[in-house]
C-alpha cells in the first residue's frame, strides 16, 4: 500500500479531511453575498468526502462541481449526495487542482477549504483565477499565523510542513497582487480543529490500524497525525486557518 492509499484509508470514513465546520462554511457563504442569487455555477476544489460541499448545496442555488484527485473520496461524496437527494446539484469530478478540466470565465464562485496549500496559495490562485468570471468570488481557507512572533519550535515545524504559512496581512497582499479585492476574512475557531477534525480522526485510529494489520507505515502515519494534534494543542494561539473571501476584479 502506498502513502496515498494509507492517507485515503485513514481519512475517507470521516465527514471532513481538514479543519472546518458547517457553521464556518455557512458564515463564509453569507459573507459572499450570493445567497439570494439563482443558478450559480460553483466549483469546490479539493472537496474530499464533501463536508463543505453539502453545506454549499443547502445554502446556495445552482450547480456545484466537486473536484478531488482521489476517486475514493468522491465515491463517499456521491453516497452522501444521494442520501440528501442532491444528485442533480452536485457533480463529482476526478481531476487534479493543478490542471482543472474547465474553460475560462465559467464559475461565479470557486470554493476550497484546506486544500489550496497542496499547490501553494499563490500558485493555486494564479491557476484557478481564469476559471472565474470577472466579478466572481474566490473563497479559500488557508493556514495562517495569528501572531507576529512565534516560538522557534513552531516556526521550524511549519517551515518543514508549509513554508508559505503567513499572517493575515500577508495573505491579503497576495490576493491583492493577484487581482482580487478582499470582501471579508476571519479566523477559524478551535472547534473546527478539535471537534470537527482531530477528535473524529483520533477515533478512527483503532479501526485504521486493524485494517492495515498494524503495518509500520500505518503506525507511522498515526504517529505523525498525533504529533500534529499535539503541536496544535500546544501552540493553537499562534496559528489557525484563515477564511478569505475575495472578488475577481
Ligand atoms: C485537507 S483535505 C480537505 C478536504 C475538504 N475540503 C475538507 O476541508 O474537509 C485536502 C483535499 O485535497 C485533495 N487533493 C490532494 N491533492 C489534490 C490534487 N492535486 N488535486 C485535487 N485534489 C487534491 C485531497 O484528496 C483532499 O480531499
Amino acid at each position: 500500500m502506498n502513502e496515498f492509499d494509507l492517507l485515503i484509508d485513514l481519512h475517507k470514513h470521516n465527514q471532513r479531511q481538514g479543519p472546518g465546520s458547517p457553521q464556518v462554511t455557512e458564515k463564509a457563504i453569507e459573507l459572499t453575498g450570493l445567497m439570494s442569487q439563482k443558478n450559480l455555477k460553483i466549483a469546490d476544489i479539493g472537496c474530499g468526502t464533501g463536508g463543505q460541499t453539502l453545506t454549499l448545496a443547502s445554502y446556495l442555488d445552482g450547480k456545484i462541481t466537486a473536484v478531488d484527485l482521489f476517486p475514493e473520496f468522491l465515491k463517499v461524496l456521491s453516497i452522501r449526495t444521494g442520501e440528501k437527494g442532491l444528485n442533480n446539484r452536485i457533480t463529482p469530478v476526478e481531476a487534479s487542482m493543478n490542471n482543472l478540466p474547465f474553460g475560462d470565465d465559467i464559475f461565479d464562485l470557486i470554493w476550497s477549504e484546506g486544500a489550496v496549500y497542496i499547490m501553494g496559495f499563490e500558485k493555486g490562485i494564479s491557476l484557478w483565477k481564469r476559471h472565474l468570471k470577472t466579478g466572481g468570488i474566490l473563497a479559500l481557507s488557508e493556514i495562517t499565523w495569528t501572531t507576529h512572533t512565534r516560538p522557534e519550535e513552531l516556526e521550524q515545524f511549519w517551515e518543514r510542513e508549509y513554508p508559505e504559512i503567513e499572517t493575515v496581512s500577508g495573505k491579503l497582499e497576495v490576493l491583492k497582487s493577484m487581482g482580487f479585492e478582499t470582501m471579508a476574512h476571519f479566523i477559524l475557531p478551535e472547534d473546527c480543529w478539535i471537534d470537527h477534525y482531530y477528535l473524529p480522526l483520533q477515533k478512527s485510529y483503532k479501526s485504521f490500524l486493524e485494517r492495515q494489520k498494524q503495518s509500520q507505515e500505518a503506525i507511522d502515519l498515526v504517529a505523525s497525525n498525533k504529533l500534529e494534534f499535539e503541536m496544535y494543542k500546544k501552540y493553537r494561539q499562534y496559528y489557525s486557518y484563515g477564511f478569505y473571501i475575495a472578488r475577481k476584479l
